[in-house]
């Protein structure tokens, strides 16, 4: 096996993309999978030819009686990998954190776990170089990414020095079918996490984030609006953002079922849409700066990233740019214009980006 050899714990909605992406990466291989019960992703992984680990061993004979051949336990599985990515439920994952270090892994941890408890939060465009040589990162949450694509980017042309998201978040993931309000909306009490985050990736800018939950499980949307601290020409920033890497401008349906049924019938895996969605008819010029509307697909949008952090963190590749591009080539997102080798100056003024 060549390249960074990686595994991946945990294989649900993040975990199973995440196995997927790695195994795409041209300098990376997967070296086997952990789970502790029998899902149709893990079945499906074993028949491709993942190798498929027990992470509670008390469970193995379970697995095995149910289908699933076992190539060992968690320990095994860290042997045989130079790094994970651990993709089990938020809050959960933190607890392996001592395991991870002790058998000297380098570890990559999903949106829901605790910015404290992991010590730094990634996300490509804002601090790629910050994780060199860490033992651990999260990668931020789905809406976070989408937000920070979208900020870091402008940021730097702009200058932001604020801004309003609202984030109207989908229920539930289309295979969690026991989850999720049937009617109704629901409001998140105060601010939610997102602004925390993004202030921390993009120094110097201080969002409110407020959020609302919809019965819905066809992809979240964000209603952002940035103070740049004057008005703003529409087509500049349209223009900005089409050059930044994974934000797509195209007239795309305004209607989030419509935009799902759209990917779905693409040759993508899934009908993925790793790529943040700014519609382009809904950018609006504001008294100080721009509004605009945002579609995130909350079970693709942070696979890009988790595959650069694991490049950043176990230092195999210094430049951003150059992830970024191998990231997009091998999933097959990279488009022509993309601004991959120096992302946050797209056009911009030089120094203004903290
Ligand atoms: N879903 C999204 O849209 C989304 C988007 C961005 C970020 N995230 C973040 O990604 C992370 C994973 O979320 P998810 O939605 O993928 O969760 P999920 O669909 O519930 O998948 C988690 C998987 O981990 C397994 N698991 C739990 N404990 C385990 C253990 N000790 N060893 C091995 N496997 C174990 C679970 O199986 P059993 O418990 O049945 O064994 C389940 O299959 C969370 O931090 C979440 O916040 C999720």
């Amino acid at each position: 096996v060549s390249g960074l050899r990686v595994a991946v714990v945990g294989c649900g909605t993040i975990g199973k993309r995440v196995a997927d992406a790695i195994c795409r990466q041209p300098d990376m291989a997967l070296a086997g999978i952990g789970v502790r019960s029998v899902h149709p992703a893990a079945l499906a992984a074993r028949h491709r030819g993942a190798r498929i680990f027990c992470t509670e061993p008390g469970r193995r004979r379970e697995l095995e009686a149910a289908g699933l051949p076992v190539d060992g336990e968690l320990d095994d599985l860290l042997r045989l990998a130079d790094a994970v990515v651990d993709c089990t439920p938020s809050r959960q994952a933190a607890a392996r954190l001592p395991a991870y270090h002790s058998a000297g892994r380098p570890a990559v941890f999903c949106g829901g776990e605790r910015h404290e408890d992991i010590g730094l939060t990634f996300s490509t465009l804002a601090n790629y170089e910050a994780a060199a040589g860490r033992d651990a990162a999260k990668v931020a949450s789905c809406n976070t990414t989408g937000l920070v694509r979208v900020v870091a980017g402008l940021h730097r042309r702009f200058g932001v020095r604020g801004g309003h998201a609202v984030l109207v978040r989908c229920a539930t993931d289309p295979d969690k079918a026991a989850k999720g309000v049937v009617a109704g909306l629901t409001v998140s009490p105060g601010r939610t996490h997102h602004a925390d985050d993004v202030a921390r990736l993009v120094p110097g800018v201080r969002l409110v984030t407020q959020a609302v939950t919809a019965p819905t499980n066809r992809g979240h949307v964000a209603l952002l609006e940035l103070d740049l601290g004057r008005p703003v020409d529409e087509a500049e920033v349209l223009r900005h953002l089409a050059a930044t890497p994974r934000v797509v401008t195209d007239r795309l349906p305004m209607a989030t079922g419509e935009l799902r049924d759209r990917f779905s019938a693409s040759p993508r895996p899934r009908g993925d849409r790793p790529e943040l969605v700014v519609w382009p008819e809904s950018v609006v010029r504001t008294d100080r700066g721009v509004a605009l509307a945002m579609a995130i697909h909350m079970e693709a949008i942070a696979i890009p990233e988790t595959i650069d952090c694991l490049r950043a963190l176990c230092a195999v590749e210094p430049s951003r740019g150059r992830s970024l591009r191998a990231t997009d080539e091998a999933l097959g997102i990279a488009r022509e214009g993309w601004a991959y080798e120096d992302p946050v100056v797209v056009g911009g003024p030089a120094g203004r980006h903290a």
